[in-house]
């Protein structure tokens, strides 16, 4: 591993020390692992780019009270060349479901590649622990019965939602359901399929342990509206 890419996950397990909402520097270090996958079948992307974007990618994220300018200033206090420092910023600030969405339109393989690395992180089983260390780090319930979920919610929206209304349940028809659709490489693809579909047997047996009747119905119509 390059030097770049050592002083950048040392930085990042500075930032990231004591977190306890999910963005723990274990997310950093799963995130560089699917990247590494991916990268294995994109050979013409900037790997040493990718991986200093993977380590950088949430250390100004507002959960961790960053002012937004700490990613800049570390490449700026390395010394990496301009150019390289302009890409790692391209990467870091174009990805993430609140900017680009679910259905990214990126002009970098490099963007894709971080950006499918950090939504695998979001999915499947460890989509699921995340989600729960979210909520109760938020003091958000786990689930309510009443609320459904807004079908109308807009990326950007999603995480402004009201505390009380956002039960940790909903966040899978918010966010994490629609993750698989936004994936841009083919290893990422895959991943993501096979860890939807976890999520779903998760759901269904949630509901069903909690004699939810109305939430399989509500996941059956939701599955076939963005199928
Ligand atoms: P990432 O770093 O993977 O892009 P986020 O910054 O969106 O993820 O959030 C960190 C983790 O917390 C993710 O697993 C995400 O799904 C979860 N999370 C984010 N917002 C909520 C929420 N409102 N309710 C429950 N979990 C959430
Ligand atoms: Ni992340």
């Amino acid at each position: 591993m390059s030097g770049i890419v050592e002083k950048a996950l040392l930085f990042a397990k500075e930032c990231h020390a004591g977190d306890n909402s999910g963005h723990d520097f274990e997310h950093i270090l799963r995130v560089m692992a699917n990247a590494e996958k991916i990268l294995a079948e994109e050979p013409l992307a900037d790997a040493e780019a990718v991986r200093v974007a993977v380590a950088l990618h949430d250390v100004d994220d507002y959960k961790l009270g960053s002012d937004g300018a700490r990613a800049r200033s570390f490449l700026s206090e390395i010394g990496v060349q301009e150019d390289f420092a302009k890409k790692v910023l391209d990467i870091v600030s174009s990805i993430g479901f609140s900017k680009s969405g679910s259905h990214p339109n990126f002009q970098m393989i490099e963007q894709a590649i971080v950006s499918d690395a950090d939504k695998l992180d979001a999915v499947g089983a460890i989509g699921v622990c995340r989600t729960v260390m979210y909520s109760a780090a938020t003091k958000r319930p786990l689930f309510n019965e009443q609320i459904f979920p807004d079908e109308n919610l807009t990326p950007e929206q999603y995480q402004n939602k009201n505390r009380a209304t956002n039960h940790a349940i909903n966040h899978f028809f918010d966010k994490l359901l629609k993750l698989k659709g936004a994936m841009q490489t083919k290893v990422g693809k895959m991943e993501a399929e096979k860890r939807h579909l976890f999520m779903i047997a998760f759901l269904r047996e949630f509901f069903d342990e909690v004699r939810a009747d109305e939430w399989q119905e509500y996941l059956d119509k939701f599955l076939k509206q963005t199928a």
